[in-house]
């Protein structure tokens, strides 16, 4: 069976220190542990990945077409401007749900669009490291549905 992908863009390595008021206290490494427990729980394989560099998260997007049954996505910074991540998505068949630990809209005007949500099966925000559960479950559902 395929594996699921967990991609986490620009900055995400700095979860723990980074703003802890909006982010949180816990690191990129707990995220990715607690991600392995519901891998483990679910009896699924999850890869958990982390650039700061977009044209590594784009090769990632390509080779997750052959490779990935879905991809959990936060495009950190990107989400707001990287049309290169857009298309990188919408060249791809399988599925993509956005995830932002923050809520992006209560937060600065350049935070509240994406440039990413209309080539994703949807969106996540705001409710911190469980918004990765809830994307993982939503990617098992929609295969689920196909
Ligand atoms: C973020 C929100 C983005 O605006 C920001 O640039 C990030 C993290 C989030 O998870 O809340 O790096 O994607």
């Amino acid at each position: 069976m395929k594996q699921l992908l967990v991609l986490n863009g620009p900055n995400l390595n700095r979860l723990g220190v980074r703003e802890p008021d909006v982010y949180g206290n816990a690191t990129l490494k707990d995220l990715e542990a607690m991600i392995q427990s519901f891998a483990e729980r679910t009896g699924n394989k999850i890869e958990c990945r982390q650039s700061n560099h977009e044209g590594v998260l784009i090769d990632w997007i390509h080779e997750a077409d052959k490779t990935a049954r879905g991809i959990v996505l936060n495009p950190g910074a990107f989400t707001h401007y990287s049309y290169a991540i857009r298309d990188a998505i919408a060249s791809v068949s399988v599925p993509v749900v956005e995830v932002h630990i923050s809520n992006v809209h209560t937060r600065e005007p350049f935070r509240h669009h994406s440039v990413i949500s209309p080539v994703t099966s949807g969106q996540i925000v705001g409710l911190g490291l469980h918004g990765y559960e809830l994307a993982l479950q939503a990617l098992l559902e929609i295969k689920k549905e196909e």
